[in-house]
């Protein structure tokens, strides 16, 4: 069975679909069978990784309207151990449709579970709203990544989150468990990043990863040549960091230490 990973944040812009790229591609890189699942309308997971998506027939779109298997719309990428499962913009109006549907809360655990199997880790990369998607994503999984961005206003709504966590843990999902909050774009000579790191610790004591990511502009480029950074630029520091994460998800997840 695979261990499935929503990377969550409703806030836009704050690293979800950068972490949920590298830490798939650094899981792969370590021997571990890894889906990627692009959950977001935008799309950004899978153009991240080269996906063209013209050429797509098969998405999470037939997916989640029951249509197709997971297998079937998952395709591989050209790092050994990863696979993609993609994403059109599509998927926003299958949104709305699925509003009116019959169990429209777990249809990608449904859709998961058939396929878990084949696969050691599987992340979902989760879009900026607290919709019917993300929910799909949190009963889906066992675990939450939540990346914050070093910025003033980074705590501001993540109690709706947690809410929302609690509702999902007490309605569908008991299992469900905040991995760890992951400071992303931190950037230590500032103050300020200084600071809200400090707070993100003080806010979810024990609960933040060793970890973080560096603000890095390697890591904005990468996306543009379709490509992790681990490959765009396995020297970077936005490189070593992802690497390093991969290490402690494996760690907390397997190691029981989460
Ligand atoms: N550590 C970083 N250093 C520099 N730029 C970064 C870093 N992480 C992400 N970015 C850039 O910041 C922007 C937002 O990142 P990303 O797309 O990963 O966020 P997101 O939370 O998935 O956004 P959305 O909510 O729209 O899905 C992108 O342009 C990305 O390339
Ligand atoms: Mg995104």
């Amino acid at each position: 069975m695979a261990t499935v990973i929503a990377v969550t944040n409703q806030k836009g812009g704050v690293g979800k679909t950068t972490t949920a790229i590298n830490l798939a591609y650094f899981l792969a890189k370590a021997g571990k069978k890894t889906l990627l699942i692009d959950f977001d309308p935008q799309g950004n997971a899978s153009s991240g990784l080269g996906i063209d998506k013209s050429t797509l027939t098969t998405t999470m779109t037939e997916v989640v309207i029951g249509s197709a298997p997971l297998a079937a719309a998952v395709v591989p990428t050209d790092h050994k151990n990863l696979w993609v499962a993609p994403t059109t913009s599509v998927l926003a109006n299958t949104e709305v449709e699925l509003a009116q549907a019959d169990k429209k809360f777990s249809r990608l655990k449904q859709a998961i579970d058939v396929a878990s199997d084949a696969y050691d880790y599987i992340i979902i990369d989760s879009p900026p709203s607290l919709s019917l998607l993300t929910v799909n994503g949190l009963i889906a999984a066992k675990y939450v990544l939540l990346p914050v961005q070093a910025e003033f206003y980074a705590l501001e709504g993540l109690g709706q989150l947690l809410e929302t966590m609690k509702l999902v843990r007490k309605a569908m999902n008991t299992g469900l468990e905040l991995l760890g909050v992951l400071p992303t774009m931190l950037d230590s000579r500032t103050t300020l990043s200084t600071q809200v790191h400090e707070e993100i610790k003080r806010h979810f004591p024990g609960k933040v990863f060793d970890v973080t990511i560096p603000r890095n502009i390697r890591l904005a480029e990468a996306p543009s040549h379709g490509v992790p950074i681990g490959v765009y630029d396995k020297f970077s520091k936005g490189s070593r960091a992802y690497k390093a994460l991969a290490k402690e998800v494996i760690t907390r997840t397997e190691g029981g230490a989460a």
